[in-house]
C-alpha cells in the first residue's frame, strides 16, 4: 500500500489542479500536477528542435525532470510560465498519447512520492501510476457546468456560446476515455466525488474528510 499519495483523477476542466493545490496546503502535503510534467516533455522537445509526434526516446533520456518540494525542475531550472501556453498544452496532448513518453514519466511520478505525503493529480494516477494510493478520488463535474466554469474564466474562443463549449467538452471526454493507451477511467476503487453543484471550498472539505478517515483507519 502506497500510504502517502492521494491521487486525484478526472477530466480537464473539474477543478483538479484548485482542488489539489487547496488540500496539499491545508494539510501540510507536496502537490505535484503531473500535467505539467507532459507539458514540459513538449516544451523540452520544442526547445531542442526535436520531433514531438512520434517522440525519439533518445531526445526522452537528454531531458532531466524532478518534483521538489518546491515544484518543478526541467534541466535543473524552474520553467515557470512557459509550460502555461497554447503551444505548450497543445504539445502535451501530442506527447501524452505515446506509450514512450508514458512509461517515462511513470518513473518520474513514481520517484516524486519518496515518502512523503503527496497529493498527485493527472488522468492514470489511480489507475497506473500509484493503484495502490493510499486514497483515490475521480472528481468529475457536469460537460454543462465545467462549460460555465469555463466561459467565467474566460477560457474560451472568443465569441464561442455556452452550447459550443460544452460540445467540444463532451467531444473531448469521448476522445480522453475512449483512447487506446492510458484511457481516462476511474478506478475501481476510486471515490467519485461530483463537484457540479459543490463550492471549491465544499469539495475541498468533502475530499480531506475522506483522507482524515483513511489516515485514522491505518493508525
Ligand atoms: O491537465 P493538463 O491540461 O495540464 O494536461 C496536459 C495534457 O497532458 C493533457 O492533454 C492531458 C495529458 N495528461 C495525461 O495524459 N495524463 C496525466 N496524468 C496528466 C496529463
Amino acid at each position: 500500500m502506497s500510504t502517502t499519495v492521494v491521487a486525484i483523477d478526472g477530466p480537464a476542466g473539474a477543478g483538479k489542479s484548485s482542488v489539489a493545490k487547496a488540500i496539499a496546503r491545508k494539510l501540510g502535503f507536496t502537490h505535484v500536477n503531473t500535467g505539467s510534467l507532459y507539458r514540459a516533455v513538449a516544451y523540452a522537445l520544442r526547445c531542442a528542435g526535436a520531433s514531438l509526434d512520434p517522440v525519439d526516446k533518445k531526445d526522452l533520456e537528454k531531458i532531466k525532470l524532478e518534483y521538489t518540494g518546491s515544484g518543478l525542475l526541467l534541466n535543473g531550472s524552474d520553467p515557470g510560465e512557459a509550460l502555461r501556453t497554447p503551444e505548450s498544452a497543445a504539445g502535451a496532448s501530442l506527447v501524452a498519447k505515446q506509450i514512450a513518453v508514458r512509461e517515462f514519466l511513470l518513473e518520474v511520478q513514481r520517484r516524486s512520492a519518496d515518502n512523503r505525503w503527496i497529493v498527485m493529480e493527472g488522468r492514470d494516477i489511480g489507475t497506473v501510476i500509484f493503484p495502490d494510493a493510499a486514497v483515490k478520488i475521480f472528481l468529475t463535474a457536469s460537460a454543462f457546468e465545467r462549460a460555465r466554469r469555463r466561459m467565467e474564466q474566460g477560457e474560451v474562443p472568443a465569441g464561442a456560446t455556452l452550447e459550443e463549449v460544452q460540445k467540444e467538452i463532451e467531444k473531448r471526454d469521448l476522445q480522453d476515455s475512449t483512447r487506446a493507451v492510458a484511457p481516462l477511467k476511474a478506478a475501481d476503487d476510486a471515490v467519485l466525488v461530483d463537484s457540479s453543484e459543490l463550492s471549491l471550498d465544499e469539495t475541498v472539505d468533502a475530499i480531506c474528510a475522506i483522507v482524515a478517515e483513511k489516515r485514522k483507519c491505518e493508525r
